[in-house]
């Protein structure tokens, strides 16, 4: 089928956009390029060195035989060209990834903050609105996250996929039941534009019948996919700087490159996790078995395991012999949490969970081991304060 790839060229579009032309599907590729700007913007770049857009596309018609076209679209801001090639090229599927995704970023400054709203919120209501005007029969695959649930308040209940089963009572004592969008709690700017965007889908979905899967992912980790590793010029990007670097692929980079693990505060934080080639695996079962119209967004929680982050934090040390530290927590958030999510959907529609205990950790540390020489420490510690007494904190441990 034809599918256009948003954000195509990003971290998880990249093998996205690899793993379903290589299952036969057209694919274009739709991105502004503004991850590689902020890398010129926050002097740190990809630990890889990821080749230009041209060059990793003529090395996948080299490599595979399979096109894959590439379109500059601002998709928050070029509404025309969008909407066009929507008319002319008529997906039948859309991945939308392209949002700023660090929230460490999206909490640097009121401009950070607004660049993340405008761009987040900005690109997925044109994709909607593109979608209707245009009348294109597509099915919206989004990127969104675990962390619209957030990550305090379940007092142990198991986080259901997107909906909550409620009882409303009416004033003569009686109660009807009700299914709602689950309560969200973001704990940053980035997180709360993931919830601005599911309030776009539920509208959307209601009014105009349109067909979306919102994924709510785990933080996802590994480099790799069978189709990166191919070739030099398909590496994937990755990212191990303090505004970009996910957790679990920063501390296998940190041992890697003779740092010490950087825990926040206790590492009580409990999160939800995946692989890279599950991620991508995710979005194909998606695609391959649309919802219904039928007036709601479907929401799948998009993760395979969740870990206490001083328990990876451990892991990473036994395997690497690298120390730990525990440093200011520059983020405003619960110091210990527990973490239940119900992740059935995806498992029921074929998804083998590939786990920390595959032996993928270590091909990560070789990857970082590897590249090591293009690591700059000075941009691993993580500076960008949620508060202004947590910027004060992070600034009394610096003196
Ligand atoms: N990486 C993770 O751990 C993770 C976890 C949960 C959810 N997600 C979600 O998955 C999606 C992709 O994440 P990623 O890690 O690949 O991020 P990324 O920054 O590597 O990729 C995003 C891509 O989108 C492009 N983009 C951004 N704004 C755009 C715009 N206005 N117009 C056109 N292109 C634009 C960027 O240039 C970039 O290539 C994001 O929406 C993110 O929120 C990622």
């Amino acid at each position: 089928m034809r599918i256009a790839v948003l954000g195509g060229d990003g971290f998880c579009g990249w093998p996205c956009a690899l793993n379903l032309s290589a299952a036969g599907h057209e694919i274009v590729i739709v991105d502004n390029l503004s991850r590689r700007r902020i890398d010129a913007e926050l002097g740190a770049g990809s630990l890889t060195p990821i080749a230009a857009p041209e060059e990793r596309l003529a090395a996948w018609r080299e490599l595979s035989g399979r096109e894959i076209a590439l379109e500059r679209i601002d998709v928050a801001r070029e509404y025309e060209r969008l909407a066009a090639l929507l008319r002319e090229w008529s997906p039948a599927a859309i991945v939308h990834y392209a949002e700023q995704r660090a929230a460490p970023y999206s909490m640097k400054s009121a401009s950070h903050k607004r660049y993340t709203v405008d761009n987040n919120v900005g690109a997925t209501h044109n994709v909607l609105a593109a979608m209707v005007e245009s009348g294109v029969d597509a099915h919206l695959v989004h990127l969104g996250t675990m962390g619209v649930y957030g990550y305090g308040a379940h007092r142990g209940a198991t986080v259901p996929e997107g909906y909550l089963e409620i009882e409303v009572p009416l004033p003569d004592g009686t109660r009807f039941a009700e299914r709602i969008l689950h309560p969200s709690d973001p704990g940053s700017v980035y997180h709360m534009t993931k919830v601005l965007d599911q309030h776009l889908f539920y509208f959307y979905c209601k009014n105009d019948g349109l067909r979306v899967t919102d994924l709510h992912q785990g933080v996802v980790w590994g480099t790799h996919t069978e189709h990166t590793a191919r070739d030099e010029r398909l590496v994937n990007r990755f990212d191990y700087d303090g505004d970009y670097g996910t957790v679990l692929n920063r501390f296998l980079v940190e041992a890697a490159v003779g740092y010490p693990i950087t825990v926040h505060g206790s590492g009580g934080q409990t999160r939800a996790f995946i692989h890279l080639r599950d991620s991508v695996r995710c979005v194909q079962l998606a695609l391959e078995n649309p919802p219904p119209a039928d007036g709601k967004a479907r929401i799948f929680n998009q993760m395979t395991e969740a870990h206490r982050v001083r328990e990876l934090a451990a892991k990473v040390a036994r395997l690497t012999g690298a120390p730990i530290e525990h440093v200011v927590n520059p983020r405003k958030e619960a110091p210990e949490n527990e973490l239940r999510a119900d992740h059935r959907c995806l498992v029921d529609l074929g998804l083998k969970a590939t786990t920390l205990d595959d032996g993928l950790m270590e091909e990560v540390v070789a990857v970082a081991r590897r590249y090591a020489h293009r690591c700059d420490k000075s941009k691993i510690p993580s500076v960008s304060a949620w508060t202004r007494e947590r910027a004060r904190a992070l600034a009394w441990r610096r003196e």
